[in-house]
């Protein structure tokens, strides 16, 4: 089969497209005919080693251990292993490969069949794979950290990226009232994705207007934490989903301290591949409640062109790989 190969730490130039062996399933896993693939942050993290943490958390220290990279994947079920009992072949699944091994960016992939669903019946595979890391991401930011409820204000920070489109729509689907923080050329698409207000971060501060919120979630932030503790409610949450490494450091380690000294809590959201919240996001995915915002379509061949521009950090929605 073809696949990009992953050998060395580094810029996406060194990813390879090579023929390798077809993988065969073990007990309890299904071998997935990919049809679409998504990039995600993640998927430079590893391919750079960056941040330094990359080594010590299981994807290689000297080398990457995972020969074949990418994460997100939808695809039609090929086989499944002796022990395999939920899927058959034939079944249209997704799922979030960054817990067992990788190896989204191949013709097939071998998954263990506890991280996939089924693929929402309504979406193409390449809306499909746009879903798996972003969505539960964004899920688990607002439901399991942030405490969503209906009727709450909601200010979503970096709302036009692949977390922040997922953000503003599952809010909504909760009942919130949603504020989006985007720049002038996202504007239309945040309307369009549902929010309720748009401030435009060219033109103007949402920590500076006179609003609170009673959650935040800072998908692309790139506000201090006392900035985004003043623009909340008292008993309003933070949640820190992604941004800068002095974003993510300072969420983590002065986070707790700030959520002890008031009655507002800033807390950080690393999402876990969750098969039960792939069907929670199928039944929102089927009735139309969320949709996924897709800025760019690659082939497999052209995975180190997608994962530069991805890299810039200007993404409107998900980019995605058909293969
Ligand atoms: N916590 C987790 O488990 C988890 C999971 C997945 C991802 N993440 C992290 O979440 C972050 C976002 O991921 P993503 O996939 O959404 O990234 P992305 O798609 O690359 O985000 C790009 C978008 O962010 C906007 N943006 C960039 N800087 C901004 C700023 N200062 N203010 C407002 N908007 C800004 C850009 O619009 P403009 O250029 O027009 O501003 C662009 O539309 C990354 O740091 C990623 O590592 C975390």
């Amino acid at each position: 089969m073809k696949a990009i190969v992953h050998t060395k730490f580094g810029p996406p130039d060194l990813l390879e497209l090579k023929e390798v062996a077809k993988p065969t399933p073990k007990e309890e896993e299904v071998l997935v005919k990919v049809h679409a693939a998504s990039l995600n942050a993640f998927d430079w993290h590893i391919l750079r080693a960056k941040p330094f943490l990359v080594r010590l958390a299981g994807f290689g220290f000297l080398k990457p251990k995972h020969k074949i990279p990418g994460v997100d994947i939808a695809g039609r079920v090929e086989a499944v292993g002796r022990n395999a009992k939920q899927f058959q072949p034939n079944d249209e699944v997704y799922g979030d490969l960054s817990g067992c091994g990788l190896g989204a960016f191949a013709e097939y992939v071998c998954a263990p069949e506890n991280l996939l669903a089924l693929k929402p019946a309504n979406l193409s595979f390449e809306e499909a794979a746009a879903v798996p890391m972003a969505a539960v991401t964004a899920l688990q930011g607002l439901r399991d950290k942030g405490k969503i409820q209906p009727g709450q204000k909601v200010l979503i920070h970096g709302a036009s990226g692949g977390v922040g489109t997922f953000l503003v729509q599952i809010a909504k689907s909760f009942g919130a009232e949603v504020t989006c923080v985007c720049s002038t050329r996202n504007v239309d698409i945040a309307r369009s994705i549902g929010a309720d207000h748009v401030i435009d971060y060219t033109k103007e501060d949402f920590t500076q207007n006179g609003q609170r919120y009673d959650l935040i979630v800072g998908a692309n932030g790139d506000r201090s934490l006392s900035d985004y503790k003043r623009a909340l409610n008292p008993k309003g949450i933070y949640v820190m989903s992604g941004g800068s490494m002095a974003q993510i450091f300072s969420a983590l380690l002065l986070g707790p301290w700030m959520s002890m000294t008031g009655s507002k809590k800033m807390a950080t959201v690393a999402a876990k591949p969750s098969q039960r919240d792939l069907v929670v996001m199928r039944e929102l995915l089927e009735t139309g409640k969320v949709k996924p915002v897709i800025d760019r379509r690659y082939t497999l061949s052209e995975v180190a062109e997608a994962i530069r521009y991805l890299e810039e950090g200007h993404a409107q929605g998900k980019v995605v790989i058909t293969v």
